[in-house]
């Protein structure tokens, strides 16, 4: 097929690699310390984050362990609200680093422990704990995450952000290089050799003001060791790493770990500024693999739909046609397939009340994910911009409170619903409220475990207040200006009496329709699903926005595709309560996202402790439960303009 790679190079240009280097996010330019100037800096500062693991959900700040800490308080960088609630702590660092010096085995502090302190040894313990769960360290020069880089077996480079805090090995299983022994032990990377690459300034590119022995940083790789300083110091060529204890100290025992640093500049004139996060984008696995079978599902889910579309169109022109001519003729009493319920299609639903509520939270998520997604595509949101995705996410569902009363007030007041204030209290309370319950425990187990991700409770007062003071009232005046408008009129009469529902086959059942509706859906985001996954619990960045995008759009189209058509079986087969089966129709996908979850869960994430465990699931619950809203809105509004279509084209008396 000649068509595929024209297609590709679309698509590709529609990812975004290139566009990461966005609005607001500025080159800093650097300068050697005699130089310094207003325009260029020499202080390279280096900032922890969170440490993290794939073991575990839990993620602990720096400051968790006992590693060496910052003599001056220099401040935190402003943190926004994604980044504090999902558990990032960005302080600064001990590490001292000048542009253009090269360094060779600093100290940075020399921790003690002594087995007669029960505390030391709680301390070592904790940390023990961490390197057997393969915690890594992530760092952050220049608004770059340091990254770890060793040689595939296939000659290639593989960088990932952040570093093992440590390595051990036993009963047969390693997580060290082969240069560490081999022998049973556990060894603490005491020693970091960072090498940061600049490209060297030139006076035109960056204005004249600019000195000429300058740069700009463009990536900064660390090269993890364990070194026992305790035998030789600063012994760097092939040092005795150092093992960490394996129990915990005896009383006369102690134990010291002192922490260095070497940095070495390299020039790097081939990178430009602007493509620096290439190679880490580039290095993750699977992205190349995966590029084709992702474009082919699009083209092949892309194709079906079509068709699914054109069957439907001409079914129907079909349909109307003969009704039409039934209708010019004498005889009109041979009336069959969905004209039939015409008296019934637009009897309000049982628990009108909840499915209005579902609607309008459904329609807040819909415009939330739309709005993030078209943002997070156009360059806005990228890793550079740390924690802005979910910032965007949260403030953007708080502000879209008032579409959410609206809908849910227009569709409550056509089912001749008469409790307008329970209607948008619910609104306002159900879908928020489950989702912050949730969060809620969730962050009682992160804080009993003292980890990083627990949200301090100045922040949750925050988010009460976002959601109660913003919100709430925003809800309040969409729903007012909803009630306001006179009810949505239907195209036919609803009939006195309701029409008795002829049995049905096993296909043209409830259920059976149900579930296979989520099918289709399902399909065309699950190789997606596979990255976004990875991406929220093996700490592997997403960039894909413009895929994803593509993605978000195509599942549009299948949830509306897939109820309208069965929508369209049940009718024929003159069964009418399509209201709640077409939301649940397509929502059923979200069921088919949580067992892809729980595949994921058994298969490849390595968490097994019970509190990650509860976590994993807890997160998974929000999730699918906003994933079920947004499907099952867009299944019965895509129902909801078919019905209203196909009823008002055919002639009722
Ligand atoms: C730092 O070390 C590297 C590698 O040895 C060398 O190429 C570079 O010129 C050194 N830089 C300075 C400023 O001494």
């Amino acid at each position: 097929m000649k068509i595929r790679p024209a297609v590709a190079l679309v698509f590709a240009n529609l990812i975004c690699i290139e566009c990461f280097y966005l609005p607001g996010l500025a080159p800093v330019n650097y300068c050697k310390k005699k130089d310094e100037q207003p325009t260029c800096k020499s202080d390279v500062k280096l900032y922890v984050n969170r440490l993290n693991t794939e073991e575990s959900a839990i993620p602990y700040e720096y400051s968790y362990f006992d590693f060496c800490l910052p003599d001056d308080d220099s401040k935190s960088p402003v943190e926004n609200l994604g980044q504090v609630v999902f558990g990032e702590r960005i302080r600064p660092s001990p590490y001292k680093i000048e542009f253009m010096k090269n360094e060779t085995c600093v100290e940075v502090c020399t921790k003690k422990y002594d087995g007669s302190t029960n505390g030391d040894n709680r301390l070592l313990s904790t940390m023990r704990k961490a390197i057997s769960l393969n915690y890594k360290h992530h760092w952050i020069v220049d608004n770059m995450p340091v990254t770890s880089c060793f040689d595939t077996k296939d000659n290639r480079v593989y960088c990932s952000t952040g570093f093992q805090m440590g390595c051990y090995t036993m009963n047969k299983r390693t997580t060290c290089v082969p240069e560490i022994g081999q022998e049973d032990a556990f060894y603490i990377f005491n020693h970091v050799d960072l090498v940061i690459s600049y490209h060297s300034g030139q006076k035109e590119e960056w204005g004249s003001k600019f000195g000429s022995n300058g740069g700009r940083i463009i990536s900064v790789k660390v090269i993890p060791r364990s070194i026992d300083h305790r035998a030789a110091k600063c012994n760097l060529q092939n040092p005795e790493p150092l093992r960490f204890p394996l129990k915990p100290l005896g009383k006369n025992e102690k134990f010291e770990i002192t922490y260095t640093y070497s940095v070495t500049f390299l020039e790097n004139n081939n990178v430009k500024w602007s493509s620096r996060w290439d190679y880490i984008l580039e290095s993750m696995p699977y992205t190349n693999i995966q590029w084709f079978s992702i474009l082919n599902s699009l083209v092949i889910v892309l194709f079906l739909s079509g068709m699914v579309a054109m069957i439907l169109l001409r079914t129907l022109y079909k349909d109307i046609a003969r009704y039409n001519q039934i209708d010019n003729g004498e005889d009109a009493q041979e009336e069959f397939g969905w004209k039939l319920v015409h008296g019934d299609v637009f009897r309000p639903p049982r628990k009108g009340m909840l499915l209005s509520v579902l609607l309008g939270s459904g329609v807040q998520v819909f415009f939330m994910t739309l709005v993030t997604l078209a943002f997070a595509c156009l360059g806005f949101l990228s890793p550079a911009n740390r924690g802005a995705l979910m910032t965007c996410a949260m403030v953007l569902y708080v502000l879209l409170g008032s579409p959410a009363g609206y809908v849910s007030a227009r569709i409550y007041k056509s089912f001749g619903g008469e409790k307008w204030k329970s209607n948008v209290l619910l609104t306002s309370m159900l879908a928020p409220g489950i989702v912050f319950a949730l969060f809620f425990v969730m962050n009682l187990v992160l804080w009993a475990k003292g980890s990083s991700a627990a949200i301090p409770f100045s922040t949750l007062v925050g988010l009460l207040a976002l959601w109660w003071l913003v919100s709430v009232p925003l809800t309040f005046v969409g729903a007012f200006i909803g009630f306001r408008k006179r009810a949505i009129e239907h195209p036919v009469r609803t009939n006195q009496i309701p029409r008795l529902i002829p049995e049905q086959s096993v296909y043209t059942q409830a259920i059976p329709g149900i579930v296979m509706g989520g099918v289709l859906p399902f399909g065309c985001i699950f190789i997606q699903l596979f990255f976004i996954l990875n991406s929220l619990w093996s700490s592997q960045m997403y960039y894909m926005f413009g895929f994803l995008f593509l993605v978000f759009i195509i599942l549009v189209i299948t949830c509306a595709e897939t109820t309208v058509l069965l929508c369209y079986f049940h009718l024929c087969a003159e069964d009418y309560h399509w209201w709640w089966r077409s939301y649940l129709t397509s929502g059923f996908t979200a069921v088919y996202l949580f067992l892809y979850c729980c595949h994921y869960f058994y298969t490849k994430s390595q968490i097994e402790d019970a509190a990650s465990t509860f976590l994993y699931f807890g997160y998974t619950l929000i999730m699918v439960f906003l994933f079920n809203l947004l499907t099952g809105t867009i299944g019965f509004f895509a129902s909801f303009w078919f019905i209203r279509k196909i009823y008002s084209v055919v002639k009722v008396d």
